[in-house]
């Protein structure tokens, strides 16, 4: 069994827990979900994970529980809300039940103790995030929109249907890129040249292959895959009534699969009603993340065979 802590920084708190529970886990605490499996590198949220080794009534209980080798030299950390820190009185614990050596700098091995609901207490091997999407998206961040952080633009990836990718409205680039680093069939574009210079910029940083063609989103370019986008926040180009954001999403939903995208919470009263929402998720600055798909009936052809 793995558990999987993750990190929610302030007001991503929704979409972080979000991003757990559509990978298959189960919620145990506010931090901990546990599982079978979990791709801890392609996580945008998780924080680390911890393979169990043994439980027990108590921490001490847990640690004598311990029937397997751990690589040797070990450290031992206990979890006390959401601060890890090591402890001396569980190293010299499980020194004497499991032996092997105790050292606090490049251990072989880090054996977290804690409790996942106050009742019972488990140990197992921690494991730190490495290499991982999030990190490579860190690098370019200093080049994106503050609307979308990094993590938000991987999370939204992660949450969306597994189809192809669009997102008509690139910006810098954040939401193909993670998509791309997921190993998913990406498009992308974006109708500001400033913009798109950026998002080449970072593509080419990253070392990922796609095209970043200027082009209007208004008239959708392909379709039957899941959109995923950050709509542009302003209000209307094209007249005082009509949203961009709504305009141009309801431009898109008879071509698309799925959708998995950002708009501002005023428009909820408002959405088309060819549309399912299967899940909504609140986010920051005033907007909300809805998943869904078009009414099947009403998608469209870009290209009719005929
Ligand atoms: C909120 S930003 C997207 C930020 C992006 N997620 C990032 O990582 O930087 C919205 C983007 O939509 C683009 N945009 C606005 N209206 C557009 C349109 N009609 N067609 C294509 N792109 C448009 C803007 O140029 C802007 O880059």
């Amino acid at each position: 069994m793995i558990w999987i802590h993750r990190n929610f920084p302030r007001g991503f708190d929704d979409i972080s827990k979000a991003e757990m529970l559509a990978s298959g886990l189960t919620q145990v605490s506010e931090r901990l979900f546990t599982g079978d499996h979990f791709d801890l590198s392609n996580s945008a949220y998780a924080g680390f994970t911890v393979e169990e080794i043994s439980r027990g009534k108590s921490a001490e209980e847990a640690i004598k529980n311990i029937c397997i080798d751990i690589p040797s030299p070990y450290r031992v950390e206990k979890l006390q809300g959401s601060k890890r820190m090591g402890s001396l009185t569980y190293a010299f614990l499980a020194e004497d039940h499991v032996g092997g050596d105790i050292r606090a700098a490049d251990p072989a091995a880090i054996i977290l103790v804690f409790t996942p609901d106050g009742t019972c207490w488990v140990t197992g091997f921690l494991r730190e995030k490495e290499d991982s999407v999030v990190e490579k998206l860190g690098e370019i961040t200093e080049r994106t929109c503050v609307s979308l952080a990094a993590q938000a633009a991987l999370a939204l990836v992660n949450l969306a249907p597994d189809e192809p990718i669009v997102d008509p409205c690139c910006g810098t680039g954040l939401i193909p890129l993670a998509a791309l680093l997921r190993g998913k069939e990406t498009y992308t574009a974006d109708n500001n040249y400033k913009m798109l210079r950026m998002a080449r910029l970072n593509r080419d940083l990253l070392d990922l292959d796609i095209e970043m063609p200027h082009k209007e989103a208004m008239e959708p370019w392909i379709e039957n895959c899941c959109l995923v986008t950050d709509f542009p926040a302003e209000r209307s180009w094209m007249s005082n009534t009509k949203d961009v954001s709504l305009e141009l999403f309801k431009a898109w939903i008879p071509y698309i699969k799925s959708f998995c995208v950002i708009l501002p919470n005023r428009l909820m009263e408002n959405l088309p009603e060819n549309i399912q929402i299967n899940k909504r998720i609140n986010f920051t600055a005033d907007r909300v993340i809805i998943i869904g798909t078009p009414h099947k009936l009403l998608t469209k052809q870009l290209f009719p065979v005929n």
